[in-house]
C-alpha cells in the first residue's frame, strides 16, 4: 500500500486557518481521499494536555527551552500515536500546524536558536517531513486584529507585535528555503480568491498522488 500524504498547514495569528483547513477538508472529501485532520500542539489525548499547559495565560513562567521541548514532547507523541499509523495506513493527514512552527515561533518569536530545533526535529522526527506545507500569510497588524476581535486571548497570543513580526519573517524564510515543499497563500484578497488560490496548491498534489 502507497503511504499517504503529510499536509501541514501554517500561519500567523488571525490568518484564517480554521475556514481555510475546512475548505481542503471539503476538497479531500470530494476527490474521495481518505484523510485525518489533526493539530499541533495536540492531536491525541496526551499531546492535548501539553497543549493546555503551553496555551494556558496561568503558565507565565514557562521558559523558552521548556516551552520548545514540550512542544516537541507533544509532536512525539502525536506522531507516534497518530500520523505515522495514519500515513502508514494510506491516509493522507492534514495537520493544523507542525515544526515549521517550533521554527518560527520558538525560533523567529523568542530567538532560540535554529541549531537547537534541528536537532530535535532530526531526533523526534527521523527524515519524516511533510509533503507539502500551505502558508497563509496575512500582515501582522490586520491578523492581530481579527484574534482581539474574537475576544478571549492564550499565552501566545498576548505577546507583542513585535514578537509576531518575527514569526512572520521566519515564516517567509522558512518558505524562500523550501521552495518545493511550500505554497504560499495570500489571505488578504476575498474568500473566493484565497480559495481558488487553495484549490490550484491542492490540484497540484493531486497531480503528485
Ligand atoms: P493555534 O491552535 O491557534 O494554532 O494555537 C497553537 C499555538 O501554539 C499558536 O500560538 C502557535 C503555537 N505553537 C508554537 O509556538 N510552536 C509550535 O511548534 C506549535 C505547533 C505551535
Amino acid at each position: 500500500m502507497s503511504k499517504g500524504k503529510f499536509i501541514t498547514i501554517e500561519g500567523s495569528e488571525g490568518s484564517g486557518k480554521s475556514t481555510n483547513i475546512h475548505f481542503i477538508q471539503e476538497y479531500l472529501s470530494k476527490k474521495n481521499i481518505e484523510f485525518i485532520s489533526t493539530r499541533e500542539p495536540g492531536g491525541t489525548p496526551v499531546a492535548e494536555k501539553i497543549r493546555d499547559l503551553l496555551l494556558d495565560k496561568a503558565n507565565s513562567s514557562l521558559c523558552d527551552d521548556a516551552e520548545l521541548l514540550l512542544m516537541f514532547a507533544a509532536r512525539s507523541q502525536h506522531l507516534n500515536e497518530l500520523i505515522i499509523p495514519a500515513l502508514d495506513a494510506g491516509k493522507w493527514v492534514l495537520s493544523d500546524r507542525f515544526t515549521d512552527a517550533s521554527f518560527a515561533y520558538q525560533g523567529g518569536g523568542r530567538g532560540l536558536s535554529w541549531d537547537k530545533i534541528s536537532q530535535l526535529e532530526q531526533w523526534v522526527q527521523g527524515s519524516l517531513r511533510p509533503d507539502a506545507t500551505i502558508l497563509l500569510d496575512i500582515p501582522v497588524d490586520i491578523g492581530m486584529e481579527r484574534v482581539h476581535q474574537r475576544g478571549e486571548t492564550d499565552r501566545f497570543e498576548q505577546e507583542q507585535l513585535s514578537f509576531f513580526n518575527r514569526i512572520r519573517e521566519a515564516y517567509l524564510k522558512l518558505a524562500k528555503e523550501n521552495p518545493e515543499r511550500f505554497h504560499i497563500i495570500d489571505t488578504q484578497p476575498s474568500i473566493e480568491d484565497v480559495r481558488k488560490q487553495l484549490a490550484t496548491v491542492m490540484e497540484k498534489l493531486m497531480v503528485q498522488v
